[in-house]
């Protein structure tokens, strides 16, 4: 009997957890997918389990009472949900995963009079019993239960100075097309005319690092560098893009701190470095009111540069911001 029900709650806890991770993972192991990959190994945890009580019970010869059994599985399903489970679940998912637990255990705690005896004969002796022993445990749990639960409503109440999350979106889905100066511009497909070689040619993104280290002032400088020279009297005199973004394009413009966001800090992989050429020219184009609504809360300072550069302008510095941080715009594909 115990066999069986042992094998049933973790069975329980195998399905829940597998159907858990199929739902949170998703994605493909190899030819059979997370899901089932999970099923097949908790299957395989839970047989191990009911060998091990069977060993437990009928080989050794040890008799588990019946509250201590019910304790240990709980724990030990705790344990499934709240460490071995990955990624973690939410509280409120591993709420309801024990709840249901608990409930299996009193079934099968309480399938038949003799087997409830036994669960609820500690608990009814501990309670009742006049002994030394069940007083002990008495003082001990009627002591240990309230501290347990004013320990958690305290930390429940106590305040926290943590600075509330902001969820936003700090590089939103860029439109198909945007309109820059009466002409529309197809996003997915659009280089950077300034990228080319000294033939005109468009230099394919990972071609310029041979000039990284050259410099643009140089006679002899390539046509890449020369309009990299130009990128860079944008974004330090036509348009002043250092007073935000900052001499060295790290984001510590001597205005950088008046803004919340503040200027993205360029010298990071996080920003351009992860961007297409493309993404770029939109956010100059468009600025902080540009962007979509999943951003919001976005108060962005970052000004809308269409309504004072010229397309090639932007383009320019640009060019110039991936040259001088020695970062490549993100491609897809060759
Ligand atoms: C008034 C301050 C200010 C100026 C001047 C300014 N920016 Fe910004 N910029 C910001 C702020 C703030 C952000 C971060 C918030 C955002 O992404 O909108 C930003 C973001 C950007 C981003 C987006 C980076 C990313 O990771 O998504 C680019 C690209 C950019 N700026 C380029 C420029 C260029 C080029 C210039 C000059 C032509 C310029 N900025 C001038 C304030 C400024």
């Amino acid at each position: 009997m115990m066999k069986q029900i042992v094998f049933l709650i973790t069975l329980v806890i195998g399905f829940l957890a597998a159907s858990q991770m199929a739902f949170a993972g998703g994605g493909a192991t190899g030819f059979i997918n997370a899901g089932t990959f999970a099923l097949v190994i908790e299957l395989g945890v839970a047989l191990f389990v009911v060998f091990l009580a069977w060993i437990v019970k009928d080989k050794l010869k040890i008799g588990i009472p019946k509250l201590l059994q019910g304790v240990f599985i709980w724990i030990a399903a705790y344990i499934v949900f709240r460490v071995i489970l990955q990624p973690p679940i939410p509280f409120t998912l591993l709420a309801v995963y024990m709840g249901i637990i608990t409930i299996a255990i009193f079934l099968y705690c309480s399938i038949d009079p003799d087997s409830w005896e036994q669960f609820s004969e500690p608990i009814r002796a501990m309670l009742q019993d006049d002994t030394g022993k069940a007083k002990a445990y008495r003082y001990v749990t009627f002591t240990a239960l309230p501290l347990l639960i004013g320990f958690g409503t305290y930390s429940k109440m106590v305040p926290k100075f943590e600075e509330p999350v902001e969820l936003r979106t700090v590089h939103p889905a860029p439109p198909a097309s945007i309109n820059v100066h009466g002409e529309i511009i197809d996003l997915q497909r659009v280089l950077n005319p300034f990228r080319v070689d000294n033939e005109g040619k468009y230099l394919d993104v990972g071609k310029e690092v041979g000039d990284f280290k050259n410099n643009p002032f140089a006679e002899d400088a390539s046509q890449y560098l020369k309009n990299v020279k130009e990128g860079g009297e944008i974004f330090f005199g036509t348009a002043g893009c250092m007073f935000c973004h900052g001499d060295n394009l790290d984001g510590k413009g001597m205005f950088a701190f008046a803004f919340n966001p503040i200027p993205a800090n360029f010298a990071d992989p996080g920003t351009i470095a992860q961007l297409q050429e493309n993404f770029v020219f939109w956010r100059v184009t468009k600025g902080g009111p540009g962007v979509p609504r999943e951003t919001f809360p976005w108060a962005s300072a970052m000004p809308p540069w269409e309504k004072h550069l010229t397309k090639d302008e932007m383009w320019k510095v640009i060019l110039f911001e991936y040259w001088h941080t020695e970062f490549f715009p993100r491609t897809f594909g060759s």
